[in-house]
């Protein structure tokens, strides 16, 4: 896989972001529209999607947004040519950091170490609780009293690394899928610019497996239970 090579890419204040997705691109939206901010420390330069017809390409597109196919079929069950692929594209625009958003392939280790502390990840699931598909199906059936939403750093292992940020919400005893997926959709939006600002910023490190912000433990989920 080509090194990183910054020759060609000039320093810019803010940072430059590439979003990948799969779908409807509902978190590509919410950090196309904080990043319009006065003052927020990176911009959305890429949506990259390794389906042609997903349709957050069209709001990107609509927002002005510079987007990029790379569509997985085409490499077969070679998963590295297919991560080589999105590297050079992301190498060809200059991203400093890629944010997966409902990004539905696992991704080699090899990309993920090229990415490394410069990748996030959103997952509808208080981490490490409910890795993996159907999260707020599983957590209804489980029976949990608190649900919500983590970004963190991407790593090998799937829905794992270094929590940057999470989200709480009260689930209900009379909760629907739908209705637990809508509120946790809700904030997922507000977390996932915030982590990335953070991040952006430089204030995010990552010591012993555990992101520190400005040197401090990430807040803990108890100070984060929503009062209803
Ligand atoms: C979100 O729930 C995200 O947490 C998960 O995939 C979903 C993508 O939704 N990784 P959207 O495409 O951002 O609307």
């Amino acid at each position: 896989m080509t090194v990183r090579s910054t020759s060609s890419c000039s320093a810019m204040t803010r940072k430059r972001v590439a979003v990948l997705i799969s779908g409807r691109g509902s978190n590509m939206a919410a950090l196309i529209e904080a990043a319009k901010a006065p003052g927020y420390p990176a911009g959305i330069a890429l949506v990259l999607s390794n389906i042609a017809d997903a349709g957050g390409l069209e709001t990107a597109r609509k927002a002005g947004i510079e987007t990029a196919v790379v569509d997985h079929k085409s490499f077969g069950k070679d998963r590295a040519a297919f991560d080589r692929a999105m590297h050079d594209v992301l190498l060809a625009h200059c991203i400093d950091l890629v944010c997966l958003a409902g990004f539905m392939r696992l991704l080699t280790p090899q990309f993920t170490a090229l990415w490394s502390e410069r990748m996030l990840n959103i997952h509808p699931a208080l981490l490490p609780a409910f890795k993996g598909l159907d999260t707020h199906k599983r957590a209804l059936e489980a029976k949990a009293k608190v649900h919500g939403a983590t970004v963190h750093f991407v790593v090998p292992e799937m829905d794992a690394g270094p929590i940057i940020m999470q989200g709480v919400v009260a689930v209900r005893d009379d909760d629907t899928e739908a209705a637990l997926a809508a509120r946790v959709l809700k904030v997922e939006h507000t977390i996932y610019p915030a982590a990335l600002k953070l991040v952006a910023e430089g204030r995010v490190s990552v010591v012993n497996g555990r992101c520190l912000i400005d040197g401090n433990a990430v807040p803990d989920a108890g100070s984060l239970i929503p009062a209803a």
